[in-house]
């Protein structure tokens, strides 16, 4: 069931593979350099993922942790951005409405990725497989519903603004896609080993 989910999401969020580069990181230890290794945007998981390198060194589940930690920041950072230009009343005709069907999805969004971290934060080793498996199906959900807000909008109008909020809105898909990427790589380790070697 998770599992075909996340296969969903993998095709889904495959055609956002060029948007989402940033700086190649050559700058991060073996620690996030390893932990990275099993996501998709490489470059920018190592980016926003060196800081937690010192604490989480091997173990994935405080990487797995870290990483849904810093896609809710983010996601945070991009609701007030798109709260604030849906007041500004800047959009016009169709992309109003898609805008504001937007906040409701990344609304959904972050209840999904608090739902995650709250059961990440309390892992059990009796009921691991069935917490793992409802993790990895709120972070489907988070990015489904992300794709759902970058749908619609119609390009040809306003085409700074729709430009800019899709970079923010795709970069936030690709940070989701890491996080899952993490959370699934937790869930293959199995309980044990959750402690630093
Ligand atoms: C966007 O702004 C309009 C008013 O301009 C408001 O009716 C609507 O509820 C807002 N949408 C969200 C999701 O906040
Ligand atoms: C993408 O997310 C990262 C990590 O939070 C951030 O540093 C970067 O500025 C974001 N880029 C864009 C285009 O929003
Ligand atoms: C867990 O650690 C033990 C002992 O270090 C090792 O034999 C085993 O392969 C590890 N399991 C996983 C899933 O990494």
């Amino acid at each position: 069931m998770a599992s075909v989910n996340v296969f969903i999401t993998l095709v889904l969020v495959s055609w956002l593979t060029p948007l989402c580069s940033s700086e190649s990181s050559k700058n991060g230890d073996s620690y996030v350099r390893d932990a990275c290794s099993v996501t998709q945007y490489r470059d920018l998981c190592i980016h926003s993922l060196a800081p937690f390198s010192n604490k989480a060194k091997r173990n994935p589940s405080k990487w797995a942790r870290a990483g849904v930690s810093v896609t809710i920041s983010e996601a945070k950072t991009v609701f007030e951005y798109l709260l604030k230009l849906n007041r500004s009343n800047s959009m016009r005709g169709r992309d109003r409405a898609v805008l504001s069907d937007c906040i409701e999805c990344l609304e959904d969004t972050l209840d999904n990725l608090h739902r995650s971290l709250g059961v990440l934060r309390k892992l059990n080793g009796m009921t691991f497989n069935d917490q793992m498996g409802d993790v990895i199906t709120w972070m489907s959900a988070a990015l489904t519903d992300e794709d759902t807000c970058l749908d619609g909008f119609d390009d040809k109008e306003e085409i700074n603004q729709v430009n800019l909020l899709q970079n923010r809105v795709t970069n936030m898909t690709c940070i989701t896609s890491n996080a899952l990427a993490l959370v699934n790589k937790l869930a293959t380790t199995g309980p044990e080993n959750q402690t630093d070697p």
